[in-house]
């Protein structure tokens, strides 16, 4: 069975029972816990901080993996991992000074994620990519959940999977947005193995477990 890793993004959880939708996010065998930070600046919503972050570690054991969605990340960084997140990722469209940004997660005790924009070319990663430990391939604009995948991704996420290939890096490629049980085999086989949900987790018509269950089954 192909080794795929799961990480559901609580932006579409209902928050006024958190705390059950987490442990049944847990109970269905979930992977990773992803949060959503966006500013309302960067990307036009307003979401959550390091508040969100320290309640969601409490509730559950696994590993946080954190989007920042936000300008000016360096100054927030420390804020996140005293919060509890064990994985940190920043747009590359947010870091003028990138290579700093990814040490200084990493200095914090974090594993650094670096982000690509839809429109933001695979080829920028290639300086970075020894310092990151995840590539996240976003395949919707950010900003909300529950938007229409971009095919298009397809091809990038073979792109940065070559340039892995090519340098040697470890980084695993994660690919977040409109993600169901539909795209995903095209994502995995491009290279791609963290696939984030959020949608297709929470909205599933049959619930959590269904949903995660749905995305594992398509590679199956
Ligand atoms: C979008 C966020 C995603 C979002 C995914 O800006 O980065 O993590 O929650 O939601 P779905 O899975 O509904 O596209
Ligand atoms: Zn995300």
């Amino acid at each position: 069975m192909p080794s795929i890793l799961i990480s559901t993004s609580i932006l579409s959880a209902d928050f006024s029972n958190l705390a059950g939708q987490i442990r049944q996010v847990e109970e269905a065998g979930a992977d990773w816990v992803h949060v959503d930070v966006m500013d309302g600046h960067f990307v036009p919503n307003l979401t959550m901080g390091p508040f969100i972050v320290e309640t969601v570690a409490r509730l559950t054991s696994l590993p946080l993996d954190v989007h920042l969605m936000v300008d000016n990340p360096d100054t927030m960084i420390p804020w996140y991992a005293q919060a509890g997140a064990r994985r940190l990722s920043v747009q590359i469209e947010t870091c003028p000074h990138i290579y700093r940004t990814l040490e200084h997660i990493r200095s914090v005790g974090c594993q650094p994620g670096v982000v690509l924009n839809p429109g933001t070319p695979a080829e920028s990663l290639l300086e970075v990519l020894p310092l990151a430990d995840l590539v996240l391939v976003m395949t919707v604009n950010p900003g909300f959940s529950g938007q229409v995948f971009i095919p298009a991704m397809v091809e990038k996420v073979a792109r940065v999977r070559r340039l892995i290939e090519q340098t040697g890096s470890q980084a695993l490629i994660q690919v977040d947005g409109g993600i169901d049980a539909g795209n995903l085999p095209a994502c995995y086989k491009a290279g791609a193995r963290v696939f984030v949900s959020a949608t297709g987790v929470f909205k599933h018509p049959q619930g959590i477990a269904a949903g995660i269950k749905a995305l594992r089954d398509s590679v199956a």
